[in-house]
């Protein structure tokens, strides 16, 4: 049996299954992009316990992570949080597989990964055992043998000159088909993405713990303002909250 979860708002419901999960956040199938973030923090805002996510999500959050995988076409990841967090193949287990399949999407997302030094290991099994092709974001001013070596493993997209120009990357993914792109992290990249204006909707797993210390927020880095959102899910297990969130119009 699965860890149950709630449904608070807007619709009241107990124990939802995995399609009555799904069916909440939005898939836009009419190629239009949609980038959804998704992130645990402590009560106080941190964003690691002892370095990691791993610490503060419960079963609850691990589910829901796991069935936003479902939905997308592609999982976008920060190379800072693919070798924290020890990412290996972007490779889906067999009940996401058969969920993905019947509903008419590929058996595996893609996996991208965000990185401007090209500190990725090519003979790595993200690459070696990779379902499908990955890709790796980079810039203009990104090491040339770095992209030569990855470039044999994965397809490697350009977009900026020295930083990140998120809107021409989420652009060029959706020119592939990848128009349901879902960010996993951290909290770097996340900030690029919020500076660019291009993150539809946040996905917060609120864990009941406090960690105070100097542990790292969800997102780094500035804005010119702060950015207002409007509540679109609200999930419960037990002491933990999975909210939703879209910009607000
Ligand atoms: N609470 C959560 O849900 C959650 C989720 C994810 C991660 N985390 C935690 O966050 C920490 C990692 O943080 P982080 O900020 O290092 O993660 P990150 O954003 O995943 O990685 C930062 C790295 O990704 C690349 N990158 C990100 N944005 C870029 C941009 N705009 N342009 C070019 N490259 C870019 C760079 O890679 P290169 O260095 O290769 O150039 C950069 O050093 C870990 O402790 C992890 O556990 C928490």
């Amino acid at each position: 049996m699965s860890v149950q979860i709630d449904s608070l708002w807007p619709v009241a419901a107990n124990a939802l299954d995995d399609d009555a999960l799904a069916l909440g956040f939005v898939r836009d199938d009419r190629g239009e992009p949609w980038l959804r973030v998704n992130f645990v923090s402590s009560v106080d805002g941190a964003a690691t316990h002892d370095g990691l996510s791993g610490g503060l999500g419960g079963e609850a959050d691990k589910r829901v992570f796991d069935v936003l995988r479902r939905l997308c076409d592609v999982v976008l990841v920060g190379a800072g949080t693919v070798r924290d967090e020890r990412y290996g193949p972007m490779r889906l287990d067999e009940a996401a597989v058969r969920w993905r399949v019947a509903n008419g999407l590929p058996q595996h997302p893609v996996f991208a990964i965000v990185s401007r030094r090209l500190d990725l290991d090519p003979a790595s099994k993200i690459f070696t055992d990779a379902p499908v092709r990955p890709i790796v974001v980079t810039t203009g001013s990104s090491p040339a043998e770095g992209r030569r070596s990855l470039a044999e493993v994965a397809d490697v997209l350009v977009c900026g000159a020295d930083s990140l120009d998120a809107a021409a990357m989420v652009a060029a993914l959706g020119q592939r088909g990848l128009a349901q792109v879902h960010c996993e992290g951290g909290p770097s990249l996340f900030g690029s993405l919020l500076a660019a204006d291009v993150v539809d909707e946040l996905c917060l797993t609120v864990s009941p713990r406090l960690e105070a210390g100097d542990a790292r927020r969800i997102a780094n880095g500035g804005l010119p303002e702060s950015r207002g959102l409007a509540l679109a899910r609200v999930l419960r297990s037990e002491g933990t909250l999975m909210l939703s969130y879209t910009r607000a119009r």
